[in-house]
């Protein structure tokens, strides 16, 4: 969806940000094949930049206001990092609870006064379908960082990036989600931008945390199998992704019920003896235990690398948003 309208300045030819000049980033259902590669290119390119020179000017006098309605250390400074590395300027409110939000302003209100002072947004919600609600309302382009259980398409665009660089691509792999897959928004929107690729999933979960029936269906609808297991040794040594995630205790009503799943999986180097040599664990941070910090040593374990990736890939996207790329 695009936003109403960007600024005054003159707009760069489409063709130049791949149609995601103006854009809104609400889902990962809006990124093609074509734009997906078109942001890894640009993100490549902003590693090379970061590495020579640290920073650009490319954004430089436009200001991204980061909105963040829940906890965040990652997408908050990967964002904030991003921006500026870019040239451009931040406003900051990662705890709403210092602004007028506190004070009964509605989301549609903040988003408006927000846009009045900068020129993207990037909001974190706990509400499903916020981002597309304060969309409804502004005029500058809203970036979802984590809506709910909803979607987190930004986090998906890392975590895919990662794994076409660490294992050169994207198509016919075995990927095991495992964890909080009811919960998680990272796998709700990571499975629905790998399908139609060839993809064998495996969702590994208490049966409490199993991954929504909307979300398996989008996979079946797609033509791509999945599977379903309690037990990580029945798939460890066939995957070539295991994407680990937190089980994620502020979704819980009944916190008995999280005491009873939450150390479900523990990752250590003996499991991991069990899988293929050529094959990468990930996971979107913050850890609470599930990988054991041993794990962190071997080679396959990618998820600081999966970290990092995530500055390149919102240093593209935001070049990209705002039709500088
Ligand atoms: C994730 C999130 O917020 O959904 N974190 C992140 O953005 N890297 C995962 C989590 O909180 O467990």
């Amino acid at each position: 969806m695009k936003a109403r309208s960007t600024s005054d300045r003159p707009r760069p030819a489409d063709n130049t940000t791949n149609g995601l000049y103006g854009q809104h980033i609400l889902s990962v259902r809006q990124f093609t094949p074509e734009v997906l590669e078109y942001i890894f290119g640009v993100a490549d390119e902003m590693r090379t930049l970061v590495e020579r020179f640290g920073s650009a000017d490319l954004l430089q006098g436009q200001i991204m206001a980061n909105l963040f309605y829940e906890p965040s250390t990652r997408t908050s400074s990967s964002f904030m990092a991003a921006m500026q590395r870019l040239g451009g300027q931040v406003i900051p409110i990662n705890s709403v609870k210092f602004s007028s939000v506190s004070k009964g302003e509605s989301l549609a209100d903040t988003v408006r006064t927000l846009e009045c002072y900068a020129d993207v947004i990037v909001l974190r919600h706990y509400e499903v379908g916020a981002a597309a609600e304060a969309a409804r309302w502004a005029h500058k382009p809203i970036i979802n960082a984590g809506d709910g259980v909803g979607e987190h398409p930004t986090q998906a665009l890392l975590d895919a990036y990662t794994i076409r660089r660490e294992l050169g691509r994207l198509d016919n792999l075995t990927v095991a989600m495992l964890g909080d897959l009811r919960f998680g928004r990272t796998v709700h929107s990571l499975t629905r931008l790998l399908l139609r690729r060839g993809i064998t999933f495996r969702f590994v979960s208490p049966r409490l945390l199993r991954m929504p029936d909307e979300i398996r269906q989008e996979v079946t609808g797609a033509g791509d199998t999945f599977t379903e297991h309690e037990d990580v040794h029945e798939i460890i040594g066939e995957v070539d992704v295991l994407y680990v995630t937190r089980v994620q205790k502020e979704r819980f009503t009944d916190l008995a019920e999280y005491e009873r799943v939450k150390d479900s999986y523990i990752i250590t180097p003996e499991l991991l003896r069990e899988a293929k040599e050529q094959m990468i664990v990930m996971h979107p941070l913050p850890r609470v235990g599930e990988i054991t910090y041993e794990v962190d040593e071997d080679p396959r374990a990618a998820y600081f690398r999966q970290m990092q990736n995530g500055l390149y890939i919102r240093m593209a996207l935001l070049a990209a948003v705002l039709g500088r790329a």
